[in-house]
């Protein structure tokens, strides 16, 4: 398996799209493979520069499996310019790609005690590799919840695998949705109120967040209200990115630089400048 050089790290490498997957009305998936032939190998939680030719560039967490480098795999939300040029790419065209970036979900940290997954919104796309991971060593965890909120029941990302982790007997899956909507007869609520109420030991918990950060905010809070400590909560950041590696100063965030001691920080490392909103 061949990784990116060095020198190669501001040179976008081309990446065929094998398929799209719609999962919502606003957002789909991308299954990548390299053009040269070779594999991507990458740490859960990491992200990639995605290039539309002739349109930008922006950063986007793996979604995929970290044991499988056969697929690269990203999950996008159309929010504006370049993700919306991405939305229309079909199936044999060509994409750039640059990476893998950043810091990882230390799921390896948690072994030993339980493992919380709270995740809002597409925040559970950069979560879900660190959930493959974390299922593919299932005995080395206490209990694993993942608590996972959604605007209304048409939101809800990667239904058919929640369902799916919820069939196991060794994993608690909770969704809430802020509206029900049609038949929905699930949760009603905020993620947070899943945190209130979820069976897990606060002396021996690690969280891994991921959200809007209004939601994150919400998230962290509750979690130091039931005890679990800062240094044992984890969140991934968003910020304008352009390099990627610590060279434009664009995703600066007080003396973080969140390209590359982010996207995942403890929150202990960042909580005196949470409450600061980009400029
Ligand atoms: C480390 C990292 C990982 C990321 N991972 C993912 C991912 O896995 N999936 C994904 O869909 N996105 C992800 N993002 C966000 C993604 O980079 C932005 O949505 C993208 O840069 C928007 O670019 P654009 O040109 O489409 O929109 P722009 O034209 O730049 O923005 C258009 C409008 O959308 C708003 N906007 C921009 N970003 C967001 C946002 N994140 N949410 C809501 N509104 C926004 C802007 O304020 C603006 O009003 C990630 C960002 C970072 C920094
Ligand atoms: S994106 Fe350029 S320094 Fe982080």
């Amino acid at each position: 398996m061949t990784q990116f050089l060095p020198t190669d790290l501001m040179i976008p490498h081309p990446f065929r799209i094998e398929k799209v997957r719609r999962e919502l009305s606003d957002t789909f998936t991308l299954e990548l493979q390299s053009e040269a032939g070779h594999g991507f190998a990458f740490k859960a939680g990491q992200f990639n520069m995605l290039y539309v030719f002739g349109v930008g560039e922006v950063a986007i967490s793996i979604s995929g499996d970290p044991s499988d480098a056969s697929m690269l795999i990203h999950t996008i939300r159309s929010v504006g310019t370049v993700t919306r040029a991405m939305g229309e790419l079909e199936a044999r065209d060509t994409i750039g790609v640059r990476g893998p970036f950043g810091s990882a979900w230390p799921v390896e940290e948690a072994f030993g005690g339980d493992l919380v997954i709270v995740a809002g919104g597409v925040g559970l796309a950069p979560l879900r590799p660190a959930i493959y991971q974390a299922l593919a060593s299932r005995e080395k965890f206490g209990k694993v919840l993942i608590l996972y909120g959604a605007r209304t029941p048409e939101d809800i990302l990667f239904k058919k695998e929640l369902e799916k982790w919820r069939g196991r007997f060794d994993v608690d899956v909770s969704v809430t949705v802020d509206r029900a909507t049609g038949h929905w007869a699930g949760n009603v609520g905020v993620v947070t109120d899943l945190i209130a109420q979820g069976g897990f030991d606060r002396r021996n918990t690690t969280a891994l967040v991921c959200g809007p950060e209004v939601m994150m905010r919400y998230a962290v809070q509750a979690l130091e209200k039931r005890g679990v400590a800062s240094q044992k909560i984890h969140l991934s950041m968003e910020r304008n990115m352009k390099c990627g590696i610590r060279q434009c100063g664009h995703c600066q965030w007080g003396p973080h630089f969140v390209c590359s001691d982010g996207p995942v920080f403890r929150f202990s490392d960042v909580s005196s400048i949470f409450p600061v909103w980009e400029l």
